[in-house]
């Protein structure tokens, strides 16, 4: 009897294990398929071999990647990467959010921390948002139109320095010319007047270290012990040690100079609290990394298809012709932003060439986003979200035969980089923490060109340049041989 009562308990008990777990499986199945069934995940790439397939391709060449699965995958999809999920959203229809999201939801500094060791403690990616929101403010100020008006004149006359040195005819490596010229532009307009006229031989060489330690390797490794890092190390402290006699010296003459130095110097936060020694090297650091290669590949493009589109070419030299008849050679801030001609073939190369062509941020909460064919896609936080203007540029519902320099897509009346609204056209991002050099960088590729235009004959003597996807601010291959003579202008 009592056996089989044991038995009979032990049966029951079993019964109510079994049916426990047969109903925890089955709320289990229930919740987790209604979950992945309400969640509308973006199609994942496949790659093969499974686990790093995605890693390599992605390695590989994140643009290859996009003009391979885009056609198949469509604007939004996940690359598995290890670890991270990456979620590209391509095109105006899919990237406003990435644009437009509070800090909260959308953040950069987890994805632009390698930038902490070069830029140096304390400023920009290595602070907090309400801090660097602060900085970025410092940024705006010293970037104004006051303040651009007198750097103009700065850039002119380094223009006309620059060029006056070269011959009456002669070739020249354009890429290489520029990249000096904007160099020197850089430091005077952003650096300082000490940099430029005393210290700049060995100012440029530390920045040359600091531009050699950001590497590929160093985004996801930014202190591996190289010796590249080293460098990159060094001449950080190095930097901050030539900057702080300069500010030294500057507040203890306290003589004021026209320059984003003094601007951040002056510079103070909502708590009265003025801006340090360190910051201030910090800031310029960034700065010149936001500005400098950006604007000299930029430049160079613009020439290179100003050269092979000779009825480009003319258009803006007829513009010039005009713009001498109306001002003589004068040549400042409100004459280099009547230059609109200019300004559509800069463009035009920009869209073309966007040297940052890949824009990231850490997504913190979920969000939704619904494709112009209307399928609508959930990203869950914890995703690394991505938009690349070197794509998005090329979109051919956006521009028309997009691989086409067309400088009169922009022109009133068509305006292409308007077609789906304000992200259709993002070679400087947009929104929230769109590019704040912007009309710097115009107007001194505008000072640079129409100072070409005015005063040269150019032709281009080697082949049209490729894309040099390898760098980390993406530009132009190899050599681009010019060959010119100078003439005047009338
Ligand atoms: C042709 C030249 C330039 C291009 C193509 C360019 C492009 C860009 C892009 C794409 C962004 C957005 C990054 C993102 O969303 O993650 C950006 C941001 C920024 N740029 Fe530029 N840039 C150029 C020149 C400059 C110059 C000359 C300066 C300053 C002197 C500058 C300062 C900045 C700053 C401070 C930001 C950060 C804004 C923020 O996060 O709120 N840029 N730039």
């Amino acid at each position: 009897m009592e056996l089989d009562s044991d038995n009979n308990t032990l049966l029951k008990t079993g019964l109510v294990i079994t049916a426990t777990l047969v109903v925890a499986k089955l709320i289990f199945t229930f919740f987790t398929s209604s979950s992945s069934k309400k969640k509308r995940l973006p199609p994942t790439l496949q790659a093969w071999p499974p686990l790093i397939g995605s890693l390599l391709r992605f390695l590989k060449g994140p643009i290859v990647m996009l003009r391979d699965e885009y056609p198949n995958l469509g604007s939004v999809f996940t690359v598995n990467l290890l670890h991270k999920k990456m979620t590209f959203l391509i095109g105006p229809e899919v990237s406003a959010h990435f644009f437009k999201a509070p800090e909260s939801d959308l953040s950069q500094q987890e994805v632009y921390q390698f930038n902490v060791p070069t830029f140096g403690p304390g400023v920009v990616f290595d602070v907090d948002y309400s801090v660097r929101q602060e900085q970025f403010r410092f940024f705006t100020e010293a970037l104004r139109v006051n303040k651009l008006k007198g750097y103009v004149d700065m850039m002119v006359t380094e223009a006309e320095d620059y060029f006056s040195k070269w011959g009456e005819s002669g070739e020249v490596d354009l890429k290489d010319e520029l990249e000096r010229l904007i160099i020197l532009t850089a430091s005077r307009c952003l650096l300082g007047r000490e940099v430029r006229d005393q210290l700049f031989d060995d100012v440029s060489a530390l920045f040359h270290d600091l531009d050699n330690g950001m590497l590929p390797i160093s985004v996801l490794f930014p202190y591996l012990p190289l010796p590249a890092h080293r460098r990159r190390d060094r001449a950080r402290q190095k930097l901050s040690e030539i900057f702080s006699k300069i500010i030294g010296s500057r507040k203890r003459s306290g003589k004021s100079e026209n320059d984003m130095l003094q601007c951040f110097i002056e510079s103070k936060y909502k708590d009265g609290r003025q801006t340090t020694e360190s910051e201030v090297t910090g800031l310029l650091i960034a700065a010149l990394f936001a500005g400098q290669h950006t604007s000299s590949i930029t430049s160079t493009w613009t020439g290179a298809y100003l050269m092979k589109y000779k009825e480009h070419f003319s258009a803006a030299l007829d513009e010039q012709k005009k713009l001498m008849e109306k001002h003589g050679d004068k040549i400042d801030h409100d004459v280099l932003s009547e230059m609109d001609v200019l300004y559509r073939c800069i463009k035009e190369a920009l869209r073309l060439h966007p040297p940052l062509i890949m824009l990231m941020r850490a997504s913190h909460s979920d969000f939704n986003v619904t494709t112009r064919d209307g399928k609508t896609y959930d990203i869950p936080k914890g995703h690394i979200v991505a938009t690349s203007p070197a794509f998005a540029n090329r979109l051919p519902h956006i521009f028309k035969n997009p691989d086409t320099y067309d400088p009169d897509r922009f022109s009133v009346g068509r305006e292409e980089d308007k077609t789906a609204g304000a992200f259709s056209y993002i070679s400087f991002g947009g929104g929230r923490h769109g590019c704040l050099g912007e009309p710097f960088a115009y107007l001194q590729i505008k000072a640079i060109w129409s100072h070409l235009l005015r005063n040269f004959e150019l032709e281009l003597v080697s082949p049209f340049p490729e894309i040099d996807w390898n760098a980390m601010v993406v530009g132009v291959k190899g050599n681009v041989m010019v060959r010119y003579k100078r003439r005047q202008l009338s």
